[in-house]
């Protein structure tokens, strides 16, 4: 005897099998031979399942017999869709997907880090390579970190309101000045962080953005980066200043670049430079520079009788512009992709 419920289940089986064989061929051929093992008339192995039918109860034999039709049909149906997929041209039977190597790619467009964000790691790795490492200081900063211990008195005009963002102007008075935070105005900030918790000697630079409420222009932005240096160690001076920055401008730039220093002031260099690196027969600035003041080091903790070094600050939009020939500081904040995917 034979339960109506395996019958059915032999039948089912069947009918995907089919199906499976139907989909998997790529010629008439093929598909012929699976019609054949499946819906042959003699052998055929929907007949096989019929041939069972008489072991099924007498009870459920209309039932069987339903299904079988019912399967039978199915079959049939999904042979004719196949014969109808060859007959149009398509022989892609299921059994061929086959990834042809040779066919030409078509190649997908991935992001990519924004210009500043490469010259950023371009310039870590060639301070890396001079022995350089990288720190780090916050952007929201505080009087002290951005103007006193760098040698800026309070009355200095560098403070001035109009020449900073500052965040809590309700508390902004002179008798105050710790309750001042600002956007960093400088990457001068981080010399402090650094040399207030490390005791020399010091190596560093420091990569990041700075803030200062000026309109923007082909050549000002209210928010820009700068790349800080800084070195303290006993008995540096100038010239070791100069060679840094001219294999720093020759690696970056070229080593056709000549470097020029020019007399300068900031309150926390003394003396201070401009540093201009030649260009194609052109002078450019391209941030200042000097020997450490020593009002500077003291405000730190460091004894200005037994250690010196010098720090310098350059601008890396100028530096990223000059070496890729933008010309408009602005492109690099307009998020247009078209100008972004050329880097
Ligand atoms: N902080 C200066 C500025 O933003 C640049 C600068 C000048 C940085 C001299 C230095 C330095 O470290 O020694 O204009």
């Amino acid at each position: 005897m034979m339960a109506l419920s395996d019958f059915v289940a032999e039948l089912d089986q069947l009918a995907a099998q089919a199906q499976e064989a139907f989909d998997a061929a790529s010629s008439q051929e093929t598909l012929e031979a699976a019609r054949i093992e499946f819906l042959g008339a003699k052998s055929g192995r929907l007949k096989a399942i019929q041939k069972q039918m008489g072991k099924v109860d007498k009870a459920d034999k209309p039932a069987a017999g339903k299904r079988l039709n019912e399967v039978k049909q199915a079959i049939e149906e999904t042979f004719t869709e196949a014969s109808e997929r060859l007959a149009s041209g398509d022989t892609a039977g299921s059994s061929d997907v086959v990834f042809d190597t040779s066919l030409p790619g078509t190649s997908l467009a991935f992001g990519r880090l924004h210009p500043i964000s490469q010259t950023i790691d371009e310039l870590m790795d060639i301070m890396g390579r001079l022995g350089f490492s990288a720190a780090e200081g916050p952007e929201i900063e505080d009087d002290w970190h951005n103007f006193e211990a760098l040698n800026i008195p309070r009355e200095h005009p560098a403070r001035d309101p109009l020449d900073n963002f500052y965040l809590s102007t309700a508390k902004q008075n002179a008798n105050a000045p710790d309750d001042v935070l600002l956007l960093r105005s400088q990457t001068s900030t981080v010399q402090i962080r650094v040399m207030s918790k490390t005791p020399p000697p010091i190596r560093i630079i420091s990569l990041g953005r700075v803030y200062r409420p000026d309109t923007a222009d082909a050549t000002h932005y209210p928010m820009f980066h700068q790349m800080e240096g800084l070195l303290i160690d006993k008995q540096v001076t100038m010239a070791d200043l100069k060679s840094v920055l001219r294999l720093f401008a020759t690696s970056y730039l070229g080593s056709e670049v000549h470097i020029r220093f020019r007399p300068s002031f900031f309150p926390f260099t003394e003396p201070s430079v401009e540093a201009d690196f030649s260009w194609n027969d052109n002078w450019i600035e391209f941030g200042g520079a000097g020997m450490v003041d020593p009002n500077v080091l003291k405000a730190v903790g460091y004894d200005p009788d037994e250690v010196t070094g010098f720090a310098f600050g350059l601008g890396v939009e100028r530096l990223c512009m000059r070496r890729h020939g933008v010309s408009d500081i602005r492109e690099f904040y307009k998020n247009d992709v078209r100008f972004l995917q050329q880097f």
